[in-house]
């Protein structure tokens, strides 16, 4: 097979060059990284459960009429996505409080906050995706009014969604994050869900004993965290029960 050109190389994921105009392919990395990449590791299966949750998602949200990348799964490890000019925001919404939000206003970890919340973060390694406001997005252009009137109703069709699908499963959707681009349809041009829906981007605890299905437990050193993605993949009905993630496979 003729070897694809590499796009971008990130933290989890490794972009090539679409078959078609207007393609990419996702490449889903066993690299895991936490704290704005002071902790990193290799967790192997990571990428193969990302990639199938992230299909699983993505294509309900498809079902329900929510706009988002996913064309199709290629692999294990790949899925084919439509390219599109990533806002440089990563869309956070919370049910409950954890994490960075329970730090900085002092909310008890698991209280559930009087509505969902949704905060935004700058896309930038080097400063460490720092939290901004809708004024700084508004005053330096990274999108428009329209664009955040968009993204929100994007953020919370996404919440209802992924809060029902993993209540069904015995799952609390304690916060998420997405990241949205741009797609021209002709003249028209309009926001999509880009990126991954997955444990690496939700905070997932179970809904009984509170056990953290997601990155918090590699964030955290909570044990295994193929083990914890793997659960959510069996109870979702992606993984057949007992299914050991894949060894890497190899591309190109
Ligand atoms: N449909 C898409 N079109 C273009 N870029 C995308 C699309 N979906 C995701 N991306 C970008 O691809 C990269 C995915 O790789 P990742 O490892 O998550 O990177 P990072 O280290 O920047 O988080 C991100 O920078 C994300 O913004
Ligand atoms: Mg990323």
């Amino acid at each position: 097979m003729a070897r694809r050109k590499k796009i971008y190389e990130g933290k989890a994921k490794t972009l090539f060059e679409g078959p078609e105009p207007g393609t990419i392919v996702q490449y889903f990395k066993d690299d895991a990284t936490a704290f704005n990449a002071e902790k990193r590791d290799v967790i192997e299966g990571k990428g193969v459960l990302n990639n199938m949750l992230s299909e699983y998602f993505m294509t309900g949200l498809t079902n329900i009429g929510v706009p988002n990348h996913f064309i199709r799964r290629m692999n294990m490890r790949e899925q084919l996505v439509r390219a599109c000019e990533i806002i440089p925001l990563e869309i956070i919404v919370r049910n409950f409080a954890a994490g960075s939000i329970s730090k900085r206003l002092g909310i008890e970890e698991g209280t559930q906050l009087p509505r969902p919340v949704i905060e935004y973060c700058y896309k930038d390694d080097a400063l460490g995706d720092p939290l901004v406001s809708e004024e700084h997005i508004a005053a330096f252009g990274w999108a428009t009014q329209q664009d955040m009137d968009d993204i929100v109703s994007l953020a919370l069709r996404v919440n209802d969604f992924l809060s029902g699908v993993m209540y069904g499963v015995g799952i609390k959707l304690v916060d998420f994050k997405i990241e949205v681009g741009r797609v021209y349809d002709g003249d028209f041009q309009r926001l999509i869900v880009a990126d991954e829906i997955s444990p690496d981007s939700c905070r997932l605890w179970d809904v009984e004993t509170g056990q953290k299905l997601d990155k918090d437990v590699f964030r955290r050193d909570l044990g295994s965290l193929t083990d914890a993605y793997s659960e959510v993949a069996k109870r979702l009905g992606v993984m057949p029960k007992g299914a050991v993630p894949m060894k890497p496979t190899l591309i190109n």
